[in-house]
């Protein structure tokens, strides 16, 4: 038996945007084993049925209280590893070993769970078991054949909205990346930005004409000293896409959807694991030049690279926040606008969940 380590006490999920799709996993993870993962302060387990159905229930047996992530995986569900109880993907406990009748108490809580494009979506709702109110998001291009996918699940010592600050802001590029998808640091500072908000969604477009391309792009494309660059960010409160690259130079209008030229979508789940930790579930696919058609293993290679420069960059300023403790506030400067707008809209989405609450209290 296999059993994940103790971890903290369940705690509030009220302090995360409820009612929203979060990233609980990527299909590929969920081979025959269950996973044992928190997700905004519960405890849950993930598994896939011998039926090939993805469900996710509380972590804890209602017998004795082993995790169910210490039990096995069987073809209608998950059985727990102490004396043997069946549980569906629904929560209910469908056998009790060498007992006949099943008890109705013999049931956990059951997450409402998608899975839609290779990511396995789940449901956290509001008012428990409530059902979902929206469809999970989707994600085409992992199921696209023009495209080729990598992907990472990482564990963050950081709070996750300094994961959503670091992806809204990709001025960073040119002082962490320079390995990889960096470049010329002036020019990315001095970008042409454009940030736009609706709903609970930020854009940020990002051009910079006349760049030199970085490593990343010089391995997967043929440029020559420059080429014309060009982000776009689409902030969602649980997940953002990012689609970048660049174009020869002049050769078409970078603001142009349908422009040519290489290019990196980047998918990015980002889910809270605790006040303070934070999962991060990434992938990230490219089209391939004609004559450089394994060059996609690098870009995908290099991602990866990418991503753990950032995780050091970003869990040494969480420990430094800890160091300096509150008092210690922050200056915004003009890389910041697509991550402010982000943090306002997840301030008024727990403020409106406050104020509902207090409401209902009150009535
Ligand atoms: S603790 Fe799970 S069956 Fe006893
Ligand atoms: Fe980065």
């Amino acid at each position: 038996m296999t059993c994940s380590q103790a971890q903290a006490p369940v705690g509030d999920m009220t302090k995360f945007p409820l009612d929203q799709w979060y990233v609980a996993g990527f299909s590929s993870e969920l081979q025959d084993k269950p996973i044992a993962r928190r997700l905004l302060n519960q405890p849950i387990v993930l598994f896939r049925t011998g039926s090939g159905e993805v469900a996710a229930l509380e972590d804890r047996c209602c017998h004795r209280s082993l995790p169910l992530s210490c039990g096995t995986v069987e073809a209608q569900g998950v059985r727990c590893g102490y004396h043997g109880m069946l549980y569906a993907p629904s929560g209910t406990c469908i056998e009790i070993p060498g007992q006949e009748r099943i008890p109705a108490k013999a049931r956990v809580k059951s997450y409402t769970v998608v899975e839609k494009n290779q990511i396995v979506w789940i449901w956290m709702p509001r008012t428990e078991g409530a059902a979902p109110t929206k469809e999970a998001p989707a994600y085409p291009h992992h199921d696209d054949p023009r495209y080729k996918f990598g992907s990472g699940a990482y564990h963050y010592d950081a709070p996750y909205q300094l994961i959503h600050d670091n992806l809204l802001d990709l001025s960073h590029l040119g002082y962490v990346h320079l390995k990889t998808i960096g470049g010329n640091a002036r020019q990315h500072m001095n970008a042409e930005m454009k940030v736009t908000a609706e709903g609970d969604c930020v854009r940020v477009v990002r051009l910079m004409p006349g760049t030199p391309p970085p490593p990343t792009y010089k391995a997967a494309w043929p440029f020559g000293d420059t080429c014309d660059r060009w982000q776009e960010i689409e902030f969602d409160v649980t997940h953002l896409r990012i689609w970048t690259g660049a174009i020869e130079p002049g050769l078409g209008a970078l603001d142009d959807p349908n422009r040519g030229g290489f290019h990196m979508r980047g998918f990015h789940g980002i889910t809270p694991e605790t006040d303070t930790t934070a999962h991060y579930f990434w992938s990230m696919a490219s089209n391939k030049h004609p004559d450089m058609p394994e060059t996609i293993d690098t870009v995908i290679e290099q991602t990866a690279f990418t991503f753990d420069e950032d995780k050091l960059v970003i869990e040494a300023q969480h420990r430094n926040m800890v160091r300096f403790g509150q008092q210690a506030s922050w200056l915004d400067i003009h890389v910041d606008v697509g991550a402010v707008r982000a943090r306002r809209i997840v301030a008024r989405l727990l403020q409106e969940a406050q104020q509902r609450e207090q409401q209902l209290t009150v009535a």
